[in-house]
């Protein structure tokens, strides 16, 4: 397996995609995605486009869909929820259909839909992540970070690292490292792996949302492999559980 790991969808190569796609959107995009499936919802199905969102889930029935999202962390006006992990409980989302679109996270899932393989991961379910991938053995994996409208994001990096770290754990020289990004996320994740909220606290988009009075969200964000359950993408923006 040969393992790739880009800060941002923008750094992804434009004339190939990978085996396996991995996107990662800690902050919280692909952690609400995770814990929205794990609560019982039927699906999640992303845009970055709000007005597309809104055509799309018109057609689903009212009471098997929830709109939701944010725009710059703060939910957008007239959804049900915003992008808080933390509203997704079995009594909200269950059996429902999950429309969402945030800044970052729905973007960097479409620059590699076309993979043929797309999972989402975080900290939260980052080894069930890393179990997928030894089973599956794609020969090319990226791990693609989200990132902040182009700039890097620290907690999508360290996730990056998080889960290169225990795949090379598990399968020593079997993972053959791609680029030197993989080294920088491993390096990241090692210096901060005892206390990831800390370094939530100190990342850009960490700030932003404790100003919109977030910090429960950073908090639960900041837990590491708590849920075992993967995102896989059925159709281009659909993310189911894998079974
Ligand atoms: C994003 O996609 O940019 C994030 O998930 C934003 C957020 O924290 O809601």
């Amino acid at each position: 397996m040969k393992l790739f790991v880009y800060h941002t969808p923008e750094l992804t190569p434009t004339d190939h995609l990978p085996d396996c796609a991995v996107v990662i959107d800690v902050l919280r995009a692909t952690t609400t995605i995770a814990t929205a499936l794990e609560a019982g919802a039927e699906a999640v199905q992303t845009f970055s486009d709000i007005e597309q969102l809104l055509q799309a889930s018109d057609r689903w029935l009212p009471e098997k869909r929830l709109r939701a999202g944010e725009r710059g962390g703060a939910k957008v006006d007239g959804f049900e929820l915003g992008n808080s992990p933390l509203d997704c409980t079995p009594e909200q989302v269950g059996s429902k259909r999950l429309f969402l679109t945030t800044t970052n996270g729905t973007r960097a899932l479409q620059r590699v839909e076309k993979s043929p393989i797309v999972i989402t991961s975080a900290m939260i379910n980052r080894q069930a992540t890393v179990r997928y991938l030894l089973d599956t053995q794609p020969e090319t994996v990226w791990l693609v970070g989200s990132g902040w409208q182009g700039g890097y994001s620290l907690e999508d990096t360290v996730c990056g690292g998080a889960i290169a770290q225990s795949l090379i754990a598990s399968v020593g020289q079997e993972i053959i490292i791609g680029n030197d990004e993989v080294i920088a996320a491993i390096a990241l994740y090692q210096n901060f792996e005892a206390d990831l909220l800390q370094l939530f606290y100190k990342s850009s988009h960490g700030q932003r949302l404790l100003r919109l009075n977030c910090d429960e969200d950073l908090k639960y964000c900041a837990q590491t492999d708590i849920l075992d359950i993967l995102p896989i993408q059925k159709e281009p923006g659909v993310l189911v559980k894998f079974c």
